[in-house]
């Protein structure tokens, strides 16, 4: 199903308010709530109230099992760059979530250690049940995590090499394109969807034509966002403007 909202801050309030309940609902019955988690710039304001919620209506991310989609690679966890820093400050060190229960692929290893350290955090995942809930945005090339196309339906975490759209869309926070690695650590589409629900937020003009194709496109491993519409878990959840292009 499609939810389109008036803006971004009521969408975001909205998904939110789900995280919220979702993991009060666990915490009532003991169990850990697991979360998939995504950076850029979509999640940013879900992510400030979710601080909001736990500091002002007693929130507790005590028993939360996170695991981001994706790292680039390589990348120091210190970077301003990284998406370690990039969850620190939007999220994890304003909350009281217990970081040993983050995971965030590893953008430190040498590249012969990438390949079981993948297979190590599907192994994760899989071992707690799958994911409760994943968060997506949507790069203009229609990758979702780092899922660029090409990707298949039934990937698993793995190395993948950034497209150049992708690379361009970054430079700006690594000034400059030169800067940006050309590969990263990402969830696969086959790992995203062993979550239980699957939330794909989109704001702006911007990602209209690509919403359009994700929502209403031909399903195929050019458009890899496409291969949502497989699944029956998913919600996507657009402002006005990002919804602008659907028929
Ligand atoms: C980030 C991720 C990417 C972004 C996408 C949109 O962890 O997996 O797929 O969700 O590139 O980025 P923004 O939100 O910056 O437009």
């Amino acid at each position: 199903p499609v939810t389109v909202y008036a803006d971004q801050r009521i969408a975001s309030l909205a998904v939110a308010a789900r995280i919220a309940t979702l993991i009060r609902k666990k915490q009532a019955a003991g169990e850990p709530t697991t979360l998939g988690l995504a950076t850029g710039v979509t999640p940013i304001q879900v992510y400030a109230e979710l601080i909001r919620l736990h500091k002002e209506e007693g929130l507790s991310f005590k028993g939360v099992i996170t695991f981001n989609l994706d790292e680039y690679y390589p990348m120091k966890p210190d970077a301003v760059q990284s998406y370690v820093t990039f969850m620190n400050e939007n999220l994890f060190d304003h909350v009281d979530i217990d970081k040993s229960l983050v995971h965030i692929p590893d953008g430190t290893l040498p590249q012969d250690k990438v390949a079981a350290f993948c297979l190590e955090y599907e192994r994760q995942i899989e071992e707690l049940g799958g994911l409760d809930l994943q968060i997506l945005g949507i790069g203009r090339t229609g990758h979702i995590g780092f899922n660029e196309p090409g990707s298949a339906p039934n990937s698993g975490t793995r190395l993948v090499t950034l497209d150049d759209l992708t690379r361009n869309d970054a430079s700006r926070d690594f000034g400059g394109k030169q800067n940006v690695p050309t590969k990263a650590i990402t969830m696969g589409v086959g790992t995203i969807f062993k979550a239980r629900e699957i939330i794909l937020m989109a704001w702006s003009a911007k990602k209209a034509p690509i919403v359009r194709k994700a929502v209403e496109g031909e399903i195929s491993g050019e458009v890899p966002a496409t291969f949502l519409q497989l699944s029956d878990n998913v919600e996507f959840v657009l402002d006005k403007d990002a919804a602008s292009g659907l028929t």
